[in-house]
């Protein structure tokens, strides 16, 4: 009666990761999923949280608030209900956050995120016998528990792609970044969980990986033998599986972006042509603040070696305005970069200032109005490449697998190997397979097409 989930997950695809495994974990403690906290068996209530900008914080805590009166109600009746707080917010603030709302039973920490079933029972238990009790606080150090667990438990998610953490946190220390301080520094996994958990996929008709990290390229893991294994042997591993069809990595960071792997996209097949290399400015003297370790010339180059290796790659970014300091003429760079490389598609933020990072407290900081004025300015050039990228596949055939049944009745959805969603009128049946569809219409973010 009061094993119900409902998991709230904000952030990037690492916690999505995270959440599906915290999720078939629970399955095997006897929980099973909820799609709301309204739900007559939802008895736990996971948030998975994100600490990247200012909002995101905002958020949880407005979210845990209106959750005040339904769990008061509930152990009012002795029905336990359990709040618990995991991800990067977790693992910055930790006890704080017990400090801040005295409705959150638990805080786990990234590197504990396996121990959630026992901690979440404990609760239950005190909730039941109406004891008095302290929240539980686990902030853990080390990855190698939490992926060992992971390797062994399946995705929670239907549909053919799947994505694999497999390098975790950060030793970049960008100025304005907290990743390294919620993630940790970066940590790669040995290949044989990452074989294990493949394998298990494949049994599950997975047919597209990501494999997933802060800074993926950098990944340098181990093998069998206790041998180095970058990332072009881990695609190289996962491309001799004949089950899987589609190969990415996301994110990249430009100065991990070796000759290996760029001469990777010209030479294994099933590694798709997209390339997600944020750039986030494109002035070299903000470059420099952010403590990027390349600049403009090094990025544009990276472009160039990559579009003679696979000339049709589709190229995707990361871009921050209004950080301290930033001139207009800095801001002038930004766009000029933007047309120079020509993205397929693109995310924008504005520079949100973290807790504890060098560019917190950086002088000459951007008044918020003229980061909205420079947000929209930039949003406008962006989407405008996104909408030509897409816009020259009309009228071509391309390979698309399809993922999942859309929002209107009939509608499949797929995506190109560029990573662009198309949708096409099918027999359901068709999700999982890879299919030629000729690509008739254009819309603001998909393209729609006929099956041949
Ligand atoms: N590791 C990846 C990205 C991690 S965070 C990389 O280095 O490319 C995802 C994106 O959030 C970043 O690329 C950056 O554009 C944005 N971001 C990070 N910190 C931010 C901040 N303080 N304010 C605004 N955007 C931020
Ligand atoms: Fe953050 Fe920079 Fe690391 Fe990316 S590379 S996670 S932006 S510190
Ligand atoms: Fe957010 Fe943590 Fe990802 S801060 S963007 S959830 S690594």
């Amino acid at each position: 009666m009061c094993n119900g989930v409902w998991i709230k997950t904000y952030g990037c695809q690492m916690n999505d990761y995270d959440s599906g495994k915290i999720m078939s974990l629970l399955g095997r403690h006897n929980f099973h999923k909820v799609d709301s906290c309204q739900d007559e068996s939802c008895g736990v209530v996971i948030f998975n949280t994100c600490h990247i900008r200012d909002k995101a914080d905002q958020k949880l805590f407005s979210d845990i608030g209106r959750l005040k009166e339904i769990r008061e109600k509930r152990l009012k009746k002795e029905r336990p209900f359990v709040i618990v707080v995991t991800g990067c917010v977790a693992q910055a603030l930790g006890v704080e956050i017990t400090r801040r709302s005295a409705n959150v039973d638990v805080v786990i920490g990234i590197q504990s995120a396996h121990k959630l079933p026992e901690a979440i029972e404990a609760v239950q238990q005190y909730q039941r016998s109406v004891k008095k009790y302290s929240p539980i606080i686990s902030i853990g150090e080390c990855n190698d528990e939490k992926f060992k667990c992971f390797s062994t438990v399946g995705a929670s998610h239907l549909g053919p792609c799947a994505f694999v953490t497999v390098q975790e946190g950060c030793k970049n220390f960008c100025s304005y970044c907290v990743v390294p301080k919620t993630r940790g520094t970066e940590y790669s996994r040995p290949l044989a969980g990452i074989k294990e958990e493949v394998e298990l996929l494949i049994k599950n008709g997975i047919k597209e990986i990501t494999l997933g990290g802060q800074n993926v390229n950098a990944y340098e893991g181990v093998d069998e033998n206790g041998g180095k294994f970058d990332l072009v042997d881990l695609i190289e591993e996962v491309a001799g599986y004949p089950e899987i069809l589609r190969i990415r990595f996301l994110s990249s960071h430009p100065c991990n972006m070796s000759k290996r792997i760029i001469e990777a996209f010209g030479r294994i097949p099933s590694l798709m042509p997209a390339l997600h290399l944020p750039v986030q400015a494109g002035s070299d003297r903000i470059l420099r603040m952010m403590n990027r370790h390349y600049d403009r010339s090094i990025y544009l180059d990276i472009i160039t070696k990559l579009r003679d290796i696979c000339p049709e790659i589709a190229l995707s970014s990361d871009f921050i305005v209004g950080f301290p300091g930033e001139s207009d003429d800095d801001f002038a760079a930004t766009l000029d970069l933007a047309k120079r490389v020509r993205y397929a598609k693109s995310y924008y933020f504005k520079f949100s200032p973290r807790p504890n990072t060098p560019a917190e407290n950086m002088p000459d900081q951007i008044p918020e109005e003229v980061k909205e004025k420079r947000l929209e300015i930039l949003q406008e050039l962006l989407d405008s490449q996104q909408q030509e990228f897409n816009s020259e596949t009309v009228g071509s055939v391309q390979s698309v697998l399809f993922e999942r049944i859309g929002r209107h009745d009939g509608q499949i959805i797929g995506r190109t190997p560029y990573n662009q969603p198309v949708y096409v009128e099918a027999e359901a049946g068709i999700i999982g397979s890879e299919r030629q569809v000729h690509i008739t219409d254009l819309d603001k973010h998909s393209l729609g097409g006929i099956l041949v």
